[in-house]
């Protein structure tokens, strides 16, 4: 039996853009998901992990789509991450008969993007590979991983959250290109409604936007000028200008059609409050914000708005894939 963990990512610039080959700047942050793999006696797949809804679920693996004996769309989602990384260690050990008890303790609120997903992919590969006798590097990791991601979001995915849940820190995704790029202690905040969406249904949406209006095209291209203008302010470390940059991504994201009431509602408790900006993380659809706090003052008043569940201060870690 062993166990690894892999840390939550949250984007600073360029999510659903970076989908089309622009750039995008993520960074990882102490909130962890940890698995433990154990072999079975039999080719069962048995998920416990109360904190995503799975308590003593058994997963099927055949062609196609996993049979999931459960309804709501992100449990759904999140089980077919699990059962692509078990796929993925099969094929890589051959042994395509091969159970796992997996058992899923995270940290992170799923589908609400904070990379639940790529943590729990990572942590996935990484113990399920080990409880077989493998060691992947690091490279290979974050490959695997966005294999999996690209087929559980029908192909709308980046390598960017699994690259960054494998290597902690800053990272830089521009296509196949990817970095990890040194980033200053940035304080952020996070402000979660309690709800999400499943990813791969918020790309289709971009993509058909995409396709129907010139309009979005154009956006998706200037978030790729914002996120290149946000890595030179990265660098030089100014919040203030940085901040900025993250409104001004916010709003570009909310013309694509990403953004919600709750998530608007958030960011903008957290800038009238003295945040020096905010923007929503990831797929959006509901989910997450991502404030800059410098002065302590985002928090509490996210802590006060209705439409925010949970309000919680996120550190970024240097500490990628870590084997318990
Ligand atoms: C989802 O968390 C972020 C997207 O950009 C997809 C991806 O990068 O894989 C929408």
């Amino acid at each position: 039996m062993v166990t690894s963990s892999a840390p939550g990512t949250l984007f600073l610039f360029g999510e659903h853009a970076v989908v089309y080959g622009e750039p995008a700047v993520a960074c990882a942050i102490e909130r962890r998901t940890a698995v433990t793999a154990e072999q079975r006696a039999d080719s069962q797949i048995q998920i416990t992990a109360p904190q995503l809804g799975f308590d003593g679920i058994q997963l099927e693996l055949g062609n196609g789509e996993p049979s999931i004996n459960v309804e709501p769309d992100r449990v759904r989602e999140a089980g077919r991450y699990i059962v692509g990384a078990i796929d993925q260690i099969r094929e890589l050990t051959e042994s395509p008969a091969t159970g796992f008890d997996i058992t899923i303790e995270s940290e992170l609120p799923m589908g609400a993007g904070l990379g639940s997903s790529a943590a729990v992919t990572i942590a996935t590969l990484d113990a399920a590979a080990r409880e077989c006798g493998r060691t992947l590097t690091a490279d290979e990791l974050a490959e695997r991983g966005y294999q999996v991601e690209y087929q559980a979001q029908d192909g709308g995915a980046s390598r960017t959250q699994t690259f960054c849940a494998t290597m902690g820190g800053a990272v830089r995704v521009e296509g196949e290109a990817h970095e990890s790029i040194p980033a200053p202690d940035l304080p952020f905040v996070i402000g979660y409604d309690g709800g999400g969406a499943p990813t791969g249904e918020l790309v289709a949406n971009v993509r058909a936007l995409k396709d129907e209006y010139g309009f979005a095209a154009g956006t998706i291209a200037a978030i790729g000028d914002l996120t290149r203008e946000g890595e030179v302010v990265l660098a030089d470390g100014e919040l203030s200008d940085l901040g900025r940059l993250m409104d001004f991504n916010h709003g570009l994201l909310a013309a694509l059609g990403v953004s919600s009431r709750s998530l608007d509602e958030m960011a903008w408790a957290s800038r009238l409050a003295g945040g020096a900006g905010a923007k929503l993380t990831g797929a959006g659809g509901g989910g997450c914000i991502v404030a800059l706090d410098p002065e302590g003052t985002a928090q509490p008043a996210l802590e006060l708005t209705p439409e925010c569940e949970w309000a919680f201060a996120a550190e970024l870690t240097q500490t990628g894939i870590r084997r318990e």
